[in-house]
């Protein structure tokens, strides 16, 4: 049988490279990455890949001449691409309406024509805030009510993906994952970029009182959640993904930092992100019921000294985008 064709956009960044290597390692199949290379995409992350199971096109996915000729040429199209970075989208919306929505049009626009399976990769930023003691988390039938430029934008491709299923029959399926953490992480997010301030020298930055919850999952467990949606996910059906990993952004830092064998007080308190989300919280039952997945790190601690551990071994990966990164934060004053 000839092995599956699968076309990974936005395969070079932090989420879409782990979801090759996965691909690689558990699969039989043919993957095609089309990544931009902005500055959050690094061939360095798809290194030591073996050169006939994936080809690596550079190219934009609001090119429709491309991004026909490579979808006709694919089975199943898994879009990652995107702007995902809320402080960016803060400082400068204009890329994020370009690349999440005109792109994801383009591609279904694409699919459309060929007939082509889609699965489209979101957030559960899409669903808004909630408050501390809610005892509800985010479901597939939660409201949408986006914060920021990023999660509008993100918004908006969701509600394409979706209107593509009914109007025109695209057979798309929606994952909203929670906050992903690993390797090969961007060194502007959180996680990496106090672990490599810490290695630098640095002291950590927490925003406002760091009281936020994020809901993490190790990239791994959300590559595993992808590949069971492409395989046995029902088409025009939403999957949140989650590994009920709830904790506070002090709590976190914290940990980094003993982990790191700082004092657990050795950071900045800055000026917080406008307009930031209180907590995030994923009820990924309706996945792990339906399709019988199950998370494989559920152990945050450990994942951490994982993911340090990495960033401490791998500086040759993240050293070229530290400087550039930490200059922009000053002009933000973050
Ligand atoms: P990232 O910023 O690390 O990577 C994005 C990749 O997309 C980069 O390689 C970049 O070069 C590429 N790209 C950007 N614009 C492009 C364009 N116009 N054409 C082609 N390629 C382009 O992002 P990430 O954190 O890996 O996120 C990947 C996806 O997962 C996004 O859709 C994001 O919304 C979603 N997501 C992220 C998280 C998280 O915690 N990081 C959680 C849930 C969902
Ligand atoms: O929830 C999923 C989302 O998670 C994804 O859709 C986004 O693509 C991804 O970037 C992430 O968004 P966040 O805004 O939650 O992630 P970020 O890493 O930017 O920040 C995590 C939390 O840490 C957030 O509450 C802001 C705070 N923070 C961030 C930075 C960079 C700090 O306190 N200090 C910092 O230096």
């Amino acid at each position: 049988m000839m092995p599956r064709r699968v076309l990974v956009t936005g395969g070079a960044g932090f989420i879409g490279s782990n979801f090759v290597h996965h691909l690689v390692a558990h699969t039989d199949d043919a993957v095609t990455v089309l990544d931009k290379f902005t500055y959050a995409g690094n061939a360095a992350s798809l290194a030591g890949l073996p050169e006939d199971r994936v080809a690596v096109v550079r190219g934009d996915i609001c090119d429709g001449a491309l991004v026909d000729e490579l979808v006709s040429a694919a089975d199943v199209v898994v879009h990652y691409a995107a702007e995902s970075h809320n402080d960016n989208s803060l400082d400068e919306p204009r890329p994020f309406v370009d690349t999440n929505l005109v792109g994801t049009y383009t591609l279904l626009e694409a699919v459309r024509r060929h007939g082509t399976r889609f699965h489209h990769i979101s957030t559960d930023e899409v669903y808004g805030e909630l408050e501390l003691d809610d005892p509800e988390r985010f479901t597939e039938r939660t409201p949408y009510n986006p914060s920021s430029p990023y999660s509008s934008t993100k918004a908006g491709s969701d509600l394409l993906v979706r209107a593509w299923v009914r109007s025109f029959g695209v057979r798309a399926t929606i994952s909203n994952c929670s906050n992903n953490y690993g390797p090969r992480q961007h060194v502007e997010k959180f996680i990496p970029r106090q672990i490599t301030n810490i290695l630098c020298g640095e002291r950590p930055r927490l925003y406002g009182a760091g009281a936020n919850v994020r809901d993490w999952i190790h990239a791994d467990d959300h590559s595993s959640a992808v590949l069971r949606i492409i395989e046995a996910g029902r088409i025009g059906e939403t999957y949140l993904i989650g590994a009920d990993g709830e904790r506070s952004n002090r709590m976190v830092l914290e940990s980094i930092l003993t982990a790191m064998g700082e004092p657990a007080d050795a950071y900045d308190r800055v000026a917080d992100r406008p307009g930031h989300d209180l907590r995030y919280a994923i009820d990924s039952t309706k996945l792990r019921e339906e399709l019988g997945w199950r998370p494989a790190l559920q152990d945050f601690a450990r994942g951490l000294l994982m993911t340090i551990d990495w960033y401490r071994d791998n500086e040759d990966w993240w050293r070229p985008q530290k400087a550039a990164t930490e200059a922009k934060y000053r002009e933000l004053g973050r």
